[in-house]
């Protein structure tokens, strides 16, 4: 397979030069090599997957049953405290031999780990994000040879350095039935429990390993920059070449060609001899100069196309003309700049004008940022890598509007699929280096790990065009200023190894290997930069006058948008539901633990008092009697409405503070979910969508009708227009609605308009208190022309509990055959729903068929509404339409 690979790029750049040539190297995975893993004691042999880890041999093989089912997460966690040994037996040929250079290459160990080849010690392992490479020349042999990876229990390696390095907390909460001392391993953090997520301290070969055989040198990275100066792209290549610590020089020729529009291309190359590093590697750049016009520029999601463009990097090592290695990037042309200067400069002299703005400008054009948290697609490592899995919640991301991700401190430097997808969908990436919610130790070992670590983390990734910014942290500056973890006492010595960790040790290798000069943030949250004037530990980290904040609040009204802060950015804010019970019927089968007060769902909730805070949300908006014989699937009802409506208020109400106080990104906290849980996602896990999902499709929709209920009763209204063309000459139409009719009672329509990439507060307030608030509601509708669609929006005068004349509505559901419209290998279910009156919170689902609706969760507002089902699965119409169910809110 890499051999074919290898000719085709080969036929397209050298055909003339040189023949085709075959890389010698060996692929380790279990596709190709016998694997088998084994306990301490023996008592467990099984067959192994490389890449892999031990939960899912252990599952494939009938150790242990569904990992996520029930208590398996405690009671599989014997697994976690043995020692596991992965032994692989391949096959060496003479050809293979007779290279110069034989390199055994882990590209990530889980976690800490001792290697040996043909029982010859080779190396050990103690940072699952770092590639290890190992000089076997000569321990290899002609023929069989043993390979072993002997891990240690993670928990017993995180106890034994926390012994030596302690650093603080020491565990986890007790409620999340998790491990302690994650802070002391680079290991994924979530992996030893969080809120929202299970202990599943894995360990395994979590991605691909192989032998590298060759002569002279090979690419092992590429980073690349484009700078745009006077109507050119100026695109500067920087290869890194590595060859075996033996062998001094690098000799040969590297060259590079990139396609451009039209079928042209452009070639470079030339002639290289240097020495290498002590490490083996050498540095050799190219550089590209082309015309603005042949290629086109890339943009985020909603605002503009994703072109990319091909990318082939090529060395030809001397005197070796069948030694050819190659990378093969996909790059984007566009600028980005996190800005920030003096508010006033935008804001003027008004409070919003005091302290400093915080925004991306992308292409030169201030952009508003909308999205969420992204947490591993899956608790085990291996299974977050999964092309469908990641596939299928990017996708949904881009569905809903969604322009910039944060990928979370406590997960993964996720893989180059993820990044590609990324580039590919127009979805910006926040990335944060791995530190979160901890203190971390700074011992000199610690230390030149996460120097590897980031080093090789940068060159990997800092070619996609979808990432935007690096922070160093989740919470950390936050934690230690709000002595989350009891750091008080010490707090002087924490800030200093603090500073070394994020500003001495990272920073640094952040800003030599990002060619494209991306911003690192220390933290996030953070001041940016009045963080570090005030020595990075802000006297308060959520001043919302600067950088970006987190903001949580479980006890006030959540739909209420009169307590939400004011921020330049919000980078994390959110609230708790639980999943369908159609997700939560595949952890559990026993109709025992669908209760709330079941020891199945006190185990899954991690937040403390999590389930009181949600009740106590409902309680203020829906009725929901304790005694109602379906308590618990209304509940789960509930919550998924309030998460929703909470999310749409702060959303909202971020974006309409773009016009007050220059916030410019919205990123609610969290996209996706690692179990069938109680979390603050808007997907659950498995991929079905959640309330809150379906309402980011239309809060975060580009242009859209925002009103803001006042404490005063008194209704402002912007208009928020995500668009690089203003909106002119257009009416808002108000309309007030009874509860129990679908015809208005009154309807007014108000000019409006909005300049291009704004948030434009209208020149009038509605005012209600000449009305009965409990009986009515009010509808806006943009009429505007050139906005192909804009949402229904909609104010609640009074909570939803208490308001007068709600009647239990008819409803008929009729599902037709599916249209033309097609979109890949999706189908679209034509589905019409018929009411006599309004309905509120309508929530369609189909039991068993894999797919999701175009829009749902309606407040239905007309007699007649049609949306789509949308599957990858052909049906009959009838029997989708007999699948379909529905729920909504009555009191
Ligand atoms: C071997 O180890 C397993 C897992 O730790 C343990 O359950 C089992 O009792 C041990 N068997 C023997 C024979 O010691
Ligand atoms: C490459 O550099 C080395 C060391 O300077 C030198 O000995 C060698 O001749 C050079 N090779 C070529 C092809 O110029
Ligand atoms: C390529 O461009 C970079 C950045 O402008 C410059 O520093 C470098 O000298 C150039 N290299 C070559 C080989 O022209
Ligand atoms: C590497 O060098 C050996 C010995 O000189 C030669 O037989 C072999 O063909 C070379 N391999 C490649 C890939 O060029
Ligand atoms: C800003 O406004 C305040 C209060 O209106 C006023 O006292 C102050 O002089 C103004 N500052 C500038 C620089 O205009
Ligand atoms: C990825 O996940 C999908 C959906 O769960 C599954 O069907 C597929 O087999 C997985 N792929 C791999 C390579 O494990
Ligand atoms: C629920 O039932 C209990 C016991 O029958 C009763 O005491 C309580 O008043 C009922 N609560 C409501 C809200 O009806
Ligand atoms: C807002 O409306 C009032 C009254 O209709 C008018 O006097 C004022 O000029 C308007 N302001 C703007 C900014 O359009």
């Amino acid at each position: 397979m890499k051999c074919n690979v290898m000719l085709f790029i080969v036929f397209l750049f050298y055909v003339k030069l040189i023949p085709a040539a075959c890389n010698l190297n060996l692929n380790l995975g279990s596709d190709h090599v016998v694997w088998t893993v084994k306990n301490k004691n023996g008592s467990i042999s099984i067959p192994a997957t490389v890449p892999g880890g031990i939960y899912s041999d252990l599952h494939k093989a009938g150790v242990i049953g569904d990992i996520l089912a029930g208590f398996n997460d405690v009671l599989t966690r014997w697994v976690a405290y043995d020692t596991w040994t992965y032994t692989g037996l391949f096959h060496v040929t003479e050809e293979q031999l007779t290279t110069n250079v034989a390199h055994l290459v882990f590209h990530g160990l889980d976690t800490v780990a001792f290697i040996e080849l043909n029982d010859a010690p080779v190396g050990a392992a103690n940072n699952m994000f770092v590639r290890y490479v190992f000089d076997v020349k000569k321990h290899l042999k002609v023929g069989v040879n043993e390979l072993k990876v002997v891990f240690q229990s993670p928990v017993e390696a995180a106890k034994q350095r926390s012994d030596k390095h302690f650093t603080l907390p020491a565990c986890v909460p007790d409620i999340y039935n998790g491990e302690c001392h994650a802070n002391q391993l680079r290991k994924m953090q979530a992996s030893f429990a969080w809120d929202w997520g299970p202990a599943f301290p894995s360990v395994g070969i979590w991605k691909p390993a192989e032998v590298e055989f060759y002569n002279g040198s090979i690419i092992r990275s590429v980073s690349t920059y484009a700078e745009r100066k006077n109507g050119k792209w100026k695109l500067n290549i920087k290869a890194y070449l590595e060859s075996s610590q033996e062998y001094k020089q690098i000799d040969g020729y590297l060259s590079a060609k990139l396609l451009l529009e039209g079928n042209q291309d452009v070639k470079v190359g030339k002639d290289v001899n240097v020495s290498t590093r002590e490490d083996g590697m050498a540095e050799v750049e190219l550089n590209i100069t082309i015309s603005e016009n042949v290629v086109r520029l890339w943009w985020p999601n909603g605002y503009g196309d994703q072109p990319l463009y091909d990318l082939f990097v090529f060395f030809s090592t001397r005197g070796n003309k069948n030694e050819i290695s190659q990378k093969h990037l996909r790059i984007g042309f566009r600028t980005i700049v996190l800005i920030q200067i003096d508010a006033s400069t935008k804001l003027g002299n008004t409070t919003g004008g005091q302290g400093l703005v915080f925004y991306f400008e992308i292409n030169g054009y201030p952009l508003f940022l909308k999205g969420s948290n992204w947490i591993p697609a899956d608790i085990l490592p291996e299974l977050g890598y999964n092309e469908t899995t990641v596939n299928g919640l990017l996708t949904a991301a881009r569905d809903a509007h969604m322009s910039m991700l944060r990928v979370w401190g406590g997960g993964l430097y996720e893989s180059d699929y993820f990044y590609e997808r990324c580039d590919q969908l127009g979805i910006l990436i926040w990335q944060d280096f791995l530190f979160a919610c901890a203190m971390y130790p700074v011992d000199t070992e610690f230390l030149e790990s996460v120097k590897t670590e980031v080093e090789q983390n940068i060159l990997r990734l800092q070619h996609h065009p979808s990432i935007a910014v690096w922070a160093g942290n989740n919470e950390n500056e936050g934690a230690l200023r709000g002595n989350w973890y009891d750091t008080q006492p010490q707090f002087e010595k924490y800030k200093e190894e603090y500073i070394k960790l994020y500003v001495e040790t990272m920073r640094p290798i952040v800003e030599n290997l990002d060619l494209d000069n991306r911003e690192y943030l220390v933290s996030s949250p953070s001041n940016g930069l009045e963080s570090e004037l005030e020595g990075y530990i802000a006297q308060n980290p959520s001043d919302p006058h600067y950088g970006d904040v987190h903001y949580y609040n479980y006890l006030a009204d959540n739909w209420d948008m009169n307590i939400y802060p004011k921020t330049r950015f919000g980078s994390e804010y959110g609230f708790q539901s639980w999943p369908s019970l159609a997700t939560t019927k595949t952890a559990t089968q026993d109709p025992n633990d669908l209760r709330l007060d079941s020891e199945y769902s006190k185990h899954r909730q991690h937040n403390p008092n999590g389930n009181d805070y949600i009740v106590q949300q409902i309680d203020r908006h829906l009725k929901l009697d304790q005694n109602d014989t379906n308590y618990y699937e209304k509940f789960v009802f509930y919550s998924q409405i309030t998460q929703a409506m909470a999310m749409k208020a702060e959303s909202e109400y971020y974006r309409q503070n773009q016009y007050e106080w220059y916030t410019m990104g919205a990123l609610y906290w969290q996209l996706n979910d690692v179990w069938q849980a109680p979390s603050w996602s808007g997907i659950e896990y498995g991929g079905k969508w959640k309330m809150l999902h379906y309402y980011a499709k239309w809060f975060f929709a580009p242009v859209l009708v925002s009103p803001r209920l006042l404490l005063t009763g008194d209704v402002d209204v912007y208009l928020l227009n995500d668009r690089f063309v203003p909106i002119i000459d257009a009416q808002v139409i108000v309309d007030v609605f009874n509860w129990n009719s679908l015809i208005p009672v009154k309807s007014q329509s108000y000019p409006a308009n909005a300049p291009a990439l704004s948030s434009n507060k209208q020149n009038f307030s509605l005012s209600m208190w000449d009305i009965n608030r409990d009986e009515i509601f009010l509808r806006f509708t943009l009429k505007a022309e050139g906005v192909s669609s804009s949402p229904y929006n909609f104010i609640f005068p009074k909570p939803l509990k208490s308001v007068k004349g709600l009647t239990t509505p008819s409803i008929k559901i009729k599902v037709s055959n599916p249209t033309d419209r097609l979109s890949g290998k999706q189908i679209y279910y034509p589905v019409d729903v018929q009411v006599n009156t309004v309905v509120l919170f309508l929530w369609l689902e189909t039991a068993g068929i894999e797919g999701q609706f175009e829009d749902n969760g309606f407040i239905v507002t007309n007699p007649y509404i049609r949306t789509y089902f949308i599957t990858k699965k052909r049906i009959s119409s009838e029997k989708l339409e007999r699948t379909i169910t529905h729920q909504y809110y009555i009191h």
